[in-house]
């Protein structure tokens, strides 16, 4: 599973607020990484929030249906162009058309109320 790196490692780019996060949610933002502008989807539980690229492994598609809405149920998350199934925890495709590909992790992290690149 790759893991981006963010484009400063000294200086942590703050994605959005925790709060901009519902809990048990998801947002899309916009982040500067080393290929240049990406989406990321980030997700919620409680105080944690975990980062991927918002691109499909299945066809290079942004997974949400509107901008920052994404296709929640219980521990998965659905792209909406043709139904890849993601745990929410590990990126894995659990089922759908790229089965057993991951979602690409970008590490963020929790920082006074703030989610940031990490690293
Ligand atoms: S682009 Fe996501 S399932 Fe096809």
């Amino acid at each position: 599973m790759d893991t981006f790196t963010p484009a400063q490692s000294t200086n942590r780019q703050a994605l959005c607020r925790l709060d901009e996060i519902p809990d048990g949610g998801a947002t899309a933002v916009d982040a500067r990484l080393l290929d240049g502008e990406e989406s990321l989807i980030l997700l919620r539980q409680g105080d944690e929030v975990r980062g991927y690229l918002n691109i499909c492994p299945h066809a290079g598609r942004r997974l949400d249906y509107a901008p920052g809405k994404f296709l929640l149920k219980g521990d998965t998350l659905t792209c909406c162009v043709h139904g890849a199934t993601f745990n929410q925890a590990d990126g894995l495709c659990i089922g759908g058309p790229c089965r057993g590909e991951h979602l690409r992790t970008v590490a963020v992290q929790v920082e006074a109320g703030v989610v940031k690149l990490a690293q």
